[in-house]
């Protein structure tokens, strides 16, 4: 910017581009704003972009709707990962993926506008999900990291050791794993278990403060437990959602405390009658959303992209960008059920959500 000492920086050019001068105090080399026709220019070529990378100095005011933009711009697109599509390959690594070779056997469900590792393999900005088996006989051994973990099991029964409390999995349940909690997960029976991962880890794109710990044994020791504070069965979610009135019930998973599932991500199931519409809704959060069971499709219209028609299947995910609006359409003859994993903790912890979403 031009300031008191502008007219000494100001030099004239003929009209042509801006450039740089000594300025004759110390040496250096200083933009220079640029004159076209006796006058200086007041747009963003007013000053060389080049000397000013130089010293590591970027004009704001050239990048203003990008660093200040006046509606949620998220990087996320939809996508949808059908899993018939996509249980072939999730096999395939279960028969050539050796348990001892992978700390987690997961295949990362990255959105197509995010870039592949090692740029940033999430699924939305800011929630992380991956497909994850564990077969017959094998252990995910022991370790424990920062990052909040949300497992919703979509095939076969295994369990999740949680710091001592060995939890069984099957088909619809959520197992929370908090922060720096050891966990190993492990599959006594005869088929694969599979289920969907969701973790908070894009977070640490911007604090890079995540840390992970292995046990020195694969597994920790644990006895089982059930009921447990950390497992969500599907019957007590279903039961609330059949408890509640209206072709399209919502029910938010909490602590016993009653508190979302973390500070960061939580989840929430619907329940929406064969042939409903549900009303058009938009929320800042982002959402992997995972279809329990049931046939239909969502319209989801991001804010910075094209209206997308997404249509799922029993076991399919997908993912709804920040401040999207969304419709659900029931296409079947039966209730259709979605669990949708959101970031609306972290949202309304750290204070981002917009006054009007509150
Ligand atoms: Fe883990």
């Amino acid at each position: 910017m031009i300031d008191n000492g502008a007219n000494a920086r100001v030099a004239e050019t003929n009209g042509v581009n801006g450039h740089s001068q000594t300025n004759g105090t110390n040496g250096h080399v200083v933009p220079v704003a640029q004159k076209v026709n006796g006058e200086v220019k007041a747009d963003g070529t007013a000053m060389d972009g080049e000397v000013l990378a130089q010293q590591h100095l970027e004009p704001l005011w050239l990048k203003m709707d990008a660093m200040v933009p006046p509606t949620p711009n998220p990087v996320a697109a939809p996508h949808i990962w059908k899993y018939q599509e996509t249980l072939p390959y999730l096999l395939e690594a279960g028969r050539v993926v050796p348990a001892e070779a992978a700390e987690r056997r997961v295949l990362m469900l990255v959105n197509p506008k995010m870039g592949k590792y090692p740029k940033s393999p999430y699924t939305t900005d800011s929630i992380y999900g991956g497909l994850q088996l564990v077969n017959p006989g094998e252990t995910a051994p022991a370790h424990r990291h920062i990052a909040f973990a949300i497992r919703f099991i979509i095939d076969g029964e295994g369990f999740t050791a949680v710091e001592g409390k060995k939890i069984p999995l099957k088909r619809g349940d959520v197992i929370v794993t908090p922060t720096w909690h050891w966990h190993d997960h492990g599959n006594e029976s005869d088929k694969p278990v599979i289920w969907l991962d969701a973790l908070n880890l894009p977070l640490f794109r911007f604090a890079r403060v995540h840390i992970a710990e292995g046990y020195e044994e694969s597994r920790y020791p644990s006895t089982l437990s059930t009921p447990c504070e950390w497992s969500h069965p599907w019957e007590h979610v279903e039961a609330s959602l059949l408890a509640q009135e209206g072709p399209h019930t919502i029910h938010h998973y909490t602590t016993k405390g009653d508190q979302p599932l973390s500070t960061t991500l939580g989840v929430q199931a619907e329940r929406i009658e064969a042939g409903h519409i549900t009303q058009e809704s938009r929320d800042v959060a982002s959402f992997l959303v995972h279809c329990y069971t049931g046939d239909g499709l969502t319209i989801v219209e991001p804010p910075n992209g094209p209206k997308k028609v997404i249509e799922w299947t029993t076991r399919d995910t997908f993912v709804i960008p920040a401040y999207s609006k969304v419709t659900h359409v029931n296409k079947g003859t039966e209730p259709a059920y979605l669990v949708l994993v959101h970031d609306k903790p972290l949202l309304k912890n750290l204070g981002l959500n917009k006054p009007d979403f509150v």
